[in-house]
């Protein structure tokens, strides 16, 4: 592991900690937050010296941009505990470039790699009572940047904040999810900020996704927006397909969130000698072979959902339900994930980074 500590952090320690009034099997997700936080300002064309601090409501002026034009970006990442108690991070450079990618595309500042992780490292370590062991339990982390500046003229701030919340985690979806594809409603278009990890992206998907949540759907799957034909994404996870044995899934695109676990799936099936298509994938094809069979799976991927089955669509009024398949791509991929995020298999690729206690 490389030593980030050079970087000092002032510390304030909570003088009380909550844990114990956690319930760590009846997680909402989101909904609980340890006892620290960690804070670096952008004032004058640098970052400051960066704080531990406990979590805690913070103040800014009605006028700071963020409020305004949404100059905003995050990640999602989680740490595991092995049963020996060490912690991990998986893929965490992975994290830290597409933080910065997102924050270059809103024109906010780069966040430098030893503090990002001197950040995480030392948060970690002093909330690491919070990070439970065993797979289906994380640590979900989420780093994110704002607009600080007291302005509200139409153009990049010159202050930011940057900021690292923890809250613990078992799955994002409980149970299998039904999504709608898209026909109306569209997340992203092309040269626009849909790769990025920006704030809008997701509040625009509220309203349609709200819709959808009326007809019972948990997600809407993204087409692509000027003719709605092509499959793009779910907002929350890269979408996944299987027809008969060969997975599918779209290539990345301004569009399309270049996921770290869609990465690491197309990585598996690579191992695990799937044949592999990342290629445009059309609504019509994947309503063919649902009608004639081929149509295996539908999964979508990404940090929160882990791995999320899909158990119908519906486009142009049709529904259409996906039979369970005992062998399915996903809890394959799902449980080969999870054993490398846990150490408890070879990480051949490198992918886990441990987290010095
Ligand atoms: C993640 O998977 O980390 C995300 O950022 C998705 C979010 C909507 C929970």
């Amino acid at each position: 592991m490389t030593n980030h500590s050079n970087t000092k952090i002032d510390i304030v320690k909570s003088s009380t900690s909550k844990i114990d009034h956690v319930d760590f099997e009846n997680l909402t997700f989101g909904r609980t937050f340890t006892d620290h936080m960690f804070v670096c300002d952008f004032i004058d064309g640098k970052w400051q010296q960066p704080k531990i601090m406990p979590y805690q409501a913070m103040s800014f002026e009605p006028s700071a941009r963020v409020f305004h034009y949404g100059q905003a970006v995050f990640e999602g990442m989680k740490a595991y505990k092995d049963d020996t108690g060490k912690v991990w991070l998986f893929r965490p450079k992975d994290n830290h470039a597409r933080i910065n990618k997102s924050s270059a595309r809103l024109a906010m500042p780069e966040f430098p790699k030893e503090y990002f992780f001197n950040g995480l490292e030392t948060l970690l370590k002093m909330d690491k009572d919070w990070i439970k062991p065993g797979i289906g339990n994380s640590l979900y982390l989420r780093p994110f940047v704002i607009a600080t500046e007291a302005a509200i003229s139409a153009s990049p701030a010159n202050s930011y904040r940057f900021m690292i919340i923890c809250s613990p985690a078992k799955a994002y979806y409980s149970g299998k999810v039904r999504v709608l594809f898209a026909e109306k409603y569209s997340r992203s278009a092309d040269g626009g900020v849909g790769f990025a990890k920006a704030a809008g992206n997701y509040a625009a998907q509220f309203y349609p996704t709200s819709l959808a949540q009326e007809k019972g759907y948990q997600q809407i799957i993204w087409t692509d927006a000027s003719t709605h034909e092509f499959l793009e994404e779910a907002g929350t996870m890269n979408i996944f397909f299987r027809i008969n044995n060969t997975l599918i899934t779209a290539p990345i695109s301004d569009r399309i969130l270049d996921g770290i676990t869609r990465r690491s799936i197309i990585q598996l099936a690579e191992d695990n000698n799937i044949t592999t298509e990342i290629r445009r994938v059309s609504v019509s094809e994947i309503k063919e072979a649902a009608r004639n069979g081929s149509l295996k799976e539908i999964f979508g991927a990404g940090t929160a959902a882990v791995v999320s089955p899909i158990s119908a669509f519906e486009h142009g009024n049709e529904v259409f339900e996906i039979p369970d398949n005992e062998k399915s791509f996903a809890g394959m991929f799902k449980k080969q994930l999870e054993e490398i995020q846990n150490n408890l298999a070879e990480d051949k690729h490198g992918w886990r980074h441990e987290v010095i206690l």
